[in-house]
């Protein structure tokens, strides 16, 4: 096991965990998802996930990555029962971040040119509801802005992932994050003094069962595995870069627990206002990007508004980025003796080319379909419905099944140092055995089927 390698603080590690799990899943797909699935309703199917089944995966994650004090192709190659056939394991965790992280920075990349458009002119009160949403499908359908975009965010995550575990990483998580949480707030409850908002907190927080079907309960898994980054080993070099002494279970419970108030405050800063203006809440995946831009140009201090809103978004964007890209940079670096600076540009040479066909595949390259899909689309699909799932399988597998269990306990109590958590790992790990196997096998035919 590595004993030279870098290590975040106590609290940089929490930080940065929380930097990996809050990103565009809270700001944009959580509340676009809670307004199509039914508000309260959603929310608390997604708890019921959160605690049974994404919680005991970060655990699994977690505990394996500092277990091996290794890149995750380490952890499935180096731990005891892993090896030959467990290895490729590892090197689908690899390949899945890699091309997640391709797609994500186009999305990444509309963040940036919608900053831009906020410092620069705002959101013309003049423009109707369909000529802002216009104004989306111009941008990420055209060549050069969505490239822009996209090459700036892509450059930004390098910068700061090529500046080092704790100088680059963990110094950006333990700056941002606790400025991200008071921006978020601050537009919360802004928004929350709006007449009429009322009606968007009645909508977040008062469930109707009537609305909870199995596509919705799919959903509600497959949000809590994207916004805690599980199932493609981001969660593996991060803890393999924390201390002997720190609590796996506490920092899992921490991150889980900061991932899901940024979640229901974003829900705040954005539902109300919806409510306020008299806007369909469930318009998807354009929320962002359309809905919200309107409701910036008619809504008082909407301007500055906008401007807090998409430079949170950034860097909450930013954050789960680099977690993305340092999985594949851990791993250049271990297994293929690079170093930080020649990992990174291998990264950008591979990333560059996924993600410039991603992002043209809005625009001139929309005709090119892989078995109907688009290829952004197609990217998103393979990996959300079948690479992360099988990623999160494996894992449960190898960390119930496979490491003996005096190791995954020494490892979750830190040599016995945690010893009053015994039971609660105990209860964990037969959730990881027993529960989270089946239930993700559940998700894996769902996702193959639908
Ligand atoms: N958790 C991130 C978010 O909520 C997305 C992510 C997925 C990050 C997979 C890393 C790996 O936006």
């Amino acid at each position: 096991m590595a004993q030279n390698r870098e290590k975040f603080s106590s609290f940089g590690a929490l930080m940065a965990m929380a930097g990996s799990a809050v990103g565009l899943g809270n700001m944009w797909r959580f509340p676009y998802l809670v307004g199509e699935r039914g508000g309260a309703a959603f929310i608390l199917l997604y708890l019921v996930c959160m605690l049974l089944l994404a919680l005991p995966i970060f655990l699994s994650e977690s505990l394996l990555g500092r277990r091996a004090g290794s890149n995750c192709f380490g952890v499935f190659k180096n731990l005891p029962g892993g090896g030959k056939r467990w290895k490729w394991f590892g090197l689908l965790a690899v390949v899945t971040s890699m091309v997640i992280f391709s797609y994500y920075c186009v999305i990444g990349g509309w963040s940036v040119q919608y900053l831009l458009k906020a410092l620069g002119f705002g959101f013309s009160k003049a423009a109707s509801q369909a000529e802002i949403g216009e104004m989306f499908s111009s941008m990420a359908g055209g060549v050069w802005a969505p490239l822009i975009g996209f090459a700036l965010f892509f450059i930004s995550t390098a910068a700061i992932v090529q500046s080092g575990v704790k100088k680059g990483i963990e110094r950006f998580g333990k700056v941002v994050m606790p400025a991200l949480f008071f921006i978020v707030i601050g537009i919360a409850v802004y928004v929350c003094t709006l007449p009429g908002s009322l009606d968007g907190l009645r909508y977040l927080f008062i469930p109707d069962f009537s609305k909870i079907t199995a596509a919705t309960f799919a959903d509600a898994m497959g949000q809590s595995f994207f916004s805690l980054s599980l199932g493609c080993g981001c969660i593996m070099p991060y803890s393999s870069y924390m201390n002997r002494d720190d609590n796996i279970l506490s920092h899992s419970v921490g991150t889980a627990g900061i991932d899901l108030l940024f979640a229901l405050v974003a829900g705040c800063a954005i539902m109300p206002a919806v409510f306020a203006f008299g806007v369909n809440p469930g318009s998807g995946p354009s929320l962002v990007y359309e809905t919200l831009p309107f409701i910036f140009s008619r809504m008082p201090g909407g301007g500055f508004i906008a401007i807090l809103f998409f430079v949170a978004l950034l860097v909450a964007a930013l954050t789960s980025s680099v977690s993305m890209m340092e999985v594949v940079v851990a791993f250049f670096i271990e297994e293929a003796r690079l170093s930080r600076g020649k990992a990174v540009a291998v990264i950008l040479v591979i990333c560059c080319v996924i993600g410039t066909l991603c992002t043209l595949s809005f625009g001139p390259l929309s005709d090119v379909k892989i078995f109907s899909y688009t290829i952004f689309e197609a990217c998103d699909k393979l990996t959300s419905n079948i690479l992360m799932t099988a990623g999160a399988l494996a894992t449960v597998i190898f960390a119930g099944w496979i490491l003996p269990k005096a190791d995954f306990m020494d490892e979750l109590t830190s040599s016995g140092k945690y010893s009053s958590t015994a039971t609660l790992c105990s209860i964990a790990r037969f959730l990881i055995r027993y529960v989270a196997p089946v239930v993700i096998l559940a998700i894996f035919v769902m996702g193959l089927i639908g």
